[in-house]
C-alpha cells in the first residue's frame, strides 16, 4: 500500500525549486519551501506568481486555484522547522556533491523517521547520494525538467539499494501531480543527459568547425526534427555551465573521448558567458525587449 504524503518539502527555491513547489502545491499538497536565503524565497514566490498568471490565461486553472496554490506554499529559511510533519523532501540544491553531501547529512538528522528523499540532481549519482542519509532504501531521484510547469516528464531513478515501495510511492505521487514518471537505474548521465548533452555538445562542435552558424545549427533542429529548441539554444536556457559539468560527469565516470567537452563549451563558461542566466552565450539576450541575437563566432 502506496504512504500517505501530505506535505513536502523542496529544498532549494531556484527555477527549478520554485516550479517543484508550485506543481506539488498546485495540486493541493501542502509545501514547505526551504532556502538559506529569505531574498531567493521572495524571487521564488515572485516567478511561482507570474507562471500561475501564464496558466491562468492559458485557462489551464483558475484564480481560486492559483490562490489556493500560493496559501499551500510556506516560505522557510530554518530547515528544521521545514523538514517538520514532512512525509517526501525533494533536495533541488546546486550540482555539487559535497555541498549535496552536507545538506543530506543535516536532513537526515531532522526529518521523519520514515521521510523519502528524494533528490532533483541531473547527474550526480543517486547510489552516492543515498549512502549519505541512513535509510538508502527510502532515497530516489526525481528529475524533473525545466520549465518545470509545463514539462510532462519526471525522470525516475532507482539507485542500487533504492526498495521497491519507495519507487511505487514515487510513481503514484508523480502521477498525482498530473506529470509521467518514467523509471530508469542510476548511471551517468541517467537517460535524458546521456543523450541530450552528447547532442547539444555535437552541435557546438559542428559549429566550432564552422560547419554551420548559431542560427543554421539550431534551425535545422527546429525545422528539421521537430525540436521546440534548437541544441544550441536549449543549451543556453539550461546553462553552458550546467552543461559543462554534465558532459564532464559523463567523460570522467564513462571514460570515452567521445563525451569529451568540446573546447568552445569550455571556453564560454571560463568567459562566464553562461547563457540566458548571464545574457550571452550561443545569443545575445535582451531581458527587457525579449529580444535575443545570436552570436557571430569567426575562426
Ligand atoms: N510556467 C507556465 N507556463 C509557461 C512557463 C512557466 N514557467 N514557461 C513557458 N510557459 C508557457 C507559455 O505561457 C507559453 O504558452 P502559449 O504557447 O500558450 O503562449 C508556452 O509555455 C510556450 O512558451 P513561450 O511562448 O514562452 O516559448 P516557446 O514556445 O519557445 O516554449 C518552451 C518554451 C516550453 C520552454 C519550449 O521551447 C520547450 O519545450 N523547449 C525545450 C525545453 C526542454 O528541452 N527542457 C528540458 C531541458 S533539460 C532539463 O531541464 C534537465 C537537465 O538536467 C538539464
Amino acid at each position: 500500500m502506496n504512504k500517505i504524503i501530505r506535505k513536502i518539502t523542496v529544498i532549494g527555491s531556484g527555477t527549478m525549486g520554485s516550479g517543484i513547489a508550485q506543481i506539488f502545491a498546485l495540486n493541493g499538497y501542502k509545501v514547505s519551501l526551504y532556502d538559506l536565503s529569505l531574498n531567493n524565497l521572495d524571487l521564488a514566490i515572485e516567478k511561482i506568481q507570474n507562471s500561475l498568471e501564464k496558466l491562468e490565461k492559458k485557462q489551464l486553472i483558475n484564480n481560486s486555484m492559483a490562490n489556493d496554490a500560493i496559501s499551500r506554499i510556506k516560505l522557510c529559511n530554518h530547515l528544521e522547522n521545514s523538514l517538520k510533519e514532512s512525509e517526501l523532501i525533494i533536495e533541488v540544491i546546486v550540482e555539487d556533491f559535497s555541498e549535496k553531501e552536507k545538506l543530506l547529512k543535516e536532513v537526515n538528522q531532522f526529518c521523519l523517521p520514515d521521510a523519502i528523499i528524494a533528490s532533483n540532481t541531473s547527474s550526480i549519482s543517486i547510489t552516492k547520494l543515498a549512502n549519505k542519509v541512513s535509510k538508502p532504501e527510502r532515497f530516489i531521484g526525481m528529475h524533473f525538467m525545466n520549465p518545470v510547469p509545463i514539462m510532462p516528464l519526471v525522470e525516475i531513478i532507482n539507485g542500487m539499494k533504492t526498495s521497491k515501495s519507495t519507487t511505487d510511492n514515487i510513481i503514484s505521487i508523480t502521477k498525482s501531480i498530473n506529470k509521467t514518471p518514467i523509471v530508469v537505474n542510476d548511471y551517468p548521465g541517467f537517460v535524458a543527459n546521456r543523450i541530450l548533452m552528447p547532442m547539444i555538445n555535437e552541435a557546438i562542435h559542428t559549429l566550432n568547425e564552422g560547419v554551420g552558424d548559431v542560427e543554421a545549427i539550431d534551425q535545422i533542429m527546429k525545422l528539421g526534427m521537430s525540436h521546440p529548441m534548437g541544441p544550441l539554444e536549449l543549451a543556453d536556457f539550461i546553462g553552458l555551465d550546467v552543461c559543462l559539468y554534465i558532459m564532464n560527469i559523463l567523460y570522467k565516470e564513462l571514460g570515452n573521448t567521445k563525451y569529451a567537452p568540446c573546447p568552445l563549451l569550455v571556453k564560454l563558461v571560463d568567459a562566464n558567458h553562461l547563457g540566458v542566466k548571464t545574457q550571452q552565450g550561443f545569443y545575445k539576450y535582451d531581458a527587457k525587449k525579449k529580444e535575443k541575437q545570436a552570436i557571430n563566432f569567426k575562426y
